[in-house]
């Protein structure tokens, strides 16, 4: 029993769950409002509607692509999972769940400079694009 309480600590504690305003405010800090002329709401609607701001997320899609973060950046174009992809970000898939959330940010500003920008995220497109997001930022002091 007791070392069972203690795995479950552990996986609580590696698995970072991030508040709407923390996320807002550490976003702002690695300069993510208004990179490429993106609002900081537009940035904090998109991790809600992909990863509930959960650092673990991974999602399967049916066309075999793994989607990784609390960004859910995808296996196929932009980090390497073992297998053969493109990995535009440099980095092993699973770097984009660590706690250590720059590996993230950085490979969503990657994703950004491409052509599709932030309409490479269909979250965005669905629950972001033109919609008033200022409830993203409501009650965050920023
Ligand atoms: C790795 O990703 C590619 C492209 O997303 C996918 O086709 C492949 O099945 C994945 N391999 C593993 C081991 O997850
Ligand atoms: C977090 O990741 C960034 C980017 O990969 C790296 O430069 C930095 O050293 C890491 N920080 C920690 C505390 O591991």
């Amino acid at each position: 029993m007791r070392s069972l309480v203690f795995l479950l600590l552990v996986a609580v504690a590696s698995a970072k769950v991030f508040s709407k305003c923390e996320w807002a405010q550490l976003l702002k800090s690695n300069k993510m409002d208004g990179y490429r002329g993106i609002s900081l709401a537009n940035w904090v609607c998109l991790a809600e509607h992909e990863s509930g701001f959960n650092t673990q997320a991974i999602n399967h899609n049916k066309d075999g692509t793994t989607d990784y973060g609390i960004f859910q950046i995808n296996s196929r174009w932009w980090c390497d999972n073992g297998s053969h992809t493109a990995n535009g970000c440099n980095v092993k898939c699973s770097e984009l769940q660590s706690d250590n959330v720059s590996v993230s940010i950085n490979c969503a500003k990657r994703v950004v400079r491409d052509p599709n920008g932030i309409g490479a995220w269909v979250a965005w497109r669905k629950y972001c694009q033109n919609k008033d997001l200022s409830r993203y930022l409501a009650g965050c002091g920023l």
